[in-house]
C-alpha cells in the first residue's frame, strides 16, 4: 500500500467527489444560472478516463467516492462507470460508493445503482410544492423526482435528502420536509448556501437562512440529542427523538467544519479542486493523457496537488456583506 495522501494541515484525504459532466436537467436557481454554456462534449473525460483516474486516487487512499455533476446520471454511460468503480468494492479497496442527484432519472436507473453496489443516494430536494419545486429549478417537475425516489426505496436504497435552506422559500416547509422524511424512513440534511456563481450580493443574503435559526424552531417542536456517528462527510447529525429520524446540518457559515476536511473534488475535465470555496486547481488530465499507460506521473500530480490544499474557504455574510465568494457554479464541481 502506497503512504496515503496527508494534506499541509495534516487531514488524511479518504474521499473524493467526482463530477462526471457539467450539465443537469434542471437549472437550481441557487446553483445555475438560466443560460448555461455547457462545455464541449470533447473536454469530458472519457470513462476510462474517468475510472484511472478514480482507480489512481483509490490505490492512494481514497475510502469513500461520490458521483456527482451536474447531473450525474445525465452522463451518457454513466451506469458502465458505476459498474467498473464496483470492483474496488467488492476488492475491499473502497468502502462506499455512492452518488447526489436531483432524482429525475433514479426511476429508470435506481436498480442498476443498486446492481453496481450503491447502498445510499443523496437526493437534492428543496421543496414539496409542485408549483415551488418548478420555480426553484426552473422547469422541473416534481412528480418526476418523487417517483424516482419511490423507486430508490423499492431497490432497497437508503435515501438521503438535501434541503437548501432559503429564506422566503422554504422556512414554511420546514415541520413537513420534516415529517415526509420521517414517514418515509429517509434522513434530510440541511444545508447553509453558500456564494457561489454569480448571484447580486443583496439576494444572496436575502436567501440565506442561518442553520442556527432553524435548528432552533425544530427544538421548538421536538427534542434534538446530538449524535456524534459521522458519514464521512461535512454534515452533524441529531436524531429527532418524537420521530427517530436523523437530521444533519451543513454549516459552511456559522459553523465551519473545515478543520475536518477529508475531501477533494475532480471535475469532468480532470481538474481537482483542494477546496469548495477556492479558486486554485490543478489539471490532472494532461499527466493522464500524456502516459497513457503508466500512472505515475499522474499518482505524483495528485500528491502535489494534495500539498496545495488550503486551510479552508472564506465563506462570510456578516454585516450585510458577502465575503469568499468564488466565481464557478456549485455544478462545476457538483458541490
Ligand atoms: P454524506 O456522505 O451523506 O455525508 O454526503 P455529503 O454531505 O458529503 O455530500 P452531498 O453531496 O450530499 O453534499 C451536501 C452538501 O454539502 C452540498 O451542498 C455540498 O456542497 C456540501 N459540501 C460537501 N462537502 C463540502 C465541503 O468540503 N465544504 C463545503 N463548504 N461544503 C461541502
Ligand atoms: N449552496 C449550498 N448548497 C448548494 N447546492 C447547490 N448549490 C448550492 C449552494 N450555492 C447543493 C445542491 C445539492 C448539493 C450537491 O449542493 O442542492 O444538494
Ligand atoms: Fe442541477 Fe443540482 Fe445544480 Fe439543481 S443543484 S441545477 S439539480 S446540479
Amino acid at each position: 500500500m502506497e503512504a496515503p495522501l496527508i494534506d499541509p494541515f495534516n487531514r488524511p484525504i479518504s474521499y473524493l467527489r467526482v463530477s462526471v459532466t457539467d450539465r443537469c436537467d434542471f437549472r437550481c436557481v441557487y446553483c445555475m444560472a438560466e443560460n448555461m454554456t455547457f462545455l464541449p462534449k470533447r473536454e469530458l473525460l472519457t470513462l476510462e478516463e474517468l475510472d484511472r483516474m478514480c482507480s489512481a486516487f483509490i490505490r492512494l487512499g481514497v475510502r469513500k467516492l461520490r458521483v456527482t455533476g451536474g447531473e450525474p446520471l445525465v452522463r451518457k454511460g454513466i451506469m458502465t462507470f458505476f459498474h467498473a468503480m464496483s470492483r474496488h468494492l467488492a476488492s475491499g479497496a473502497l468502502d462506499e460508493l455512492t452518488l447526489t442527484t436531483n432524482g429525475s432519472q433514479l426511476k429508470r436507473f435506481a436498480g442498476e445503482l443498486a446492481s453496481a453496489g450503491v447502498r445510499r443516494v443523496n437526493v437534492s430536494l428543496d421543496t414539496l410544492d409542485a408549483e415551488k419545486f418548478a420555480r426553484v429549478t426552473r422547469w422541473g417537475r416534481l412528480n418526476q423526482v418523487l417517483e424516482g425516489i419511490d423507486a430508490a426505496q423499492e431497490a432497497g436504497l437508503k435515501i438521503k435528502i438535501n434541503t437548501v435552506a432559503l429564506k422566503g422559500f422554504n422556512e414554511d416547509e420546514l415541520f413537513t420536509l420534516t415529517e415526509w422524511c420521517a414517514s418515509r424512513g429517509m434522513d434530510l440534511t440541511f444545508i447553509e448556501v453558500m456564494p457561489m456563481g454569480e448571484m447580486e450580493e443583496q439576494e444572496r443574503i436575502g436567501q440565506y437562512w442561518a442553520l442556527t435559526d432553524l435548528r432552533a424552531r425544530l427544538e421548538e417542536r421536538y427534542r434534538l440529542t446530538d449524535l456524534a456517528e459521522s458519514t464521512g462527510g461535512p454534515a452533524r447529525y441529531v436524531r429527532v427523538e418524537e420521530t427517530g429520524q436523523k437530521i444533519g446540518f451543513i454549516t459552511p457559515l456559522t459553523h465551519n467544519f473545515c478543520e475536518s476536511c477529508n475531501r477533494v473534488r475532480m471535475t469532468c475535465t480532470g481538474e481537482l479542486y483542494m477546496c469548495l470555496g477556492q479558486e486554485d486547481r490543478a489539471d490532472l488530465r494532461k499527466p493522464l493523457r500524456d502516459h497513457p499507460d503508466d500512472d505515475s506521473a499522474l499518482e505524483a500530480a495528485i500528491r502535489r496537488a494534495i500539498m496545495r490544499k488550503p486551510k479552508g474557504h472564506d465563506f462570510d455574510y456578516s454585516r450585510q456583506r458577502v465575503r469568499g465568494q468564488v466565481s464557478r457554479h456549485m455544478s462545476h464541481t457538483g458541490g
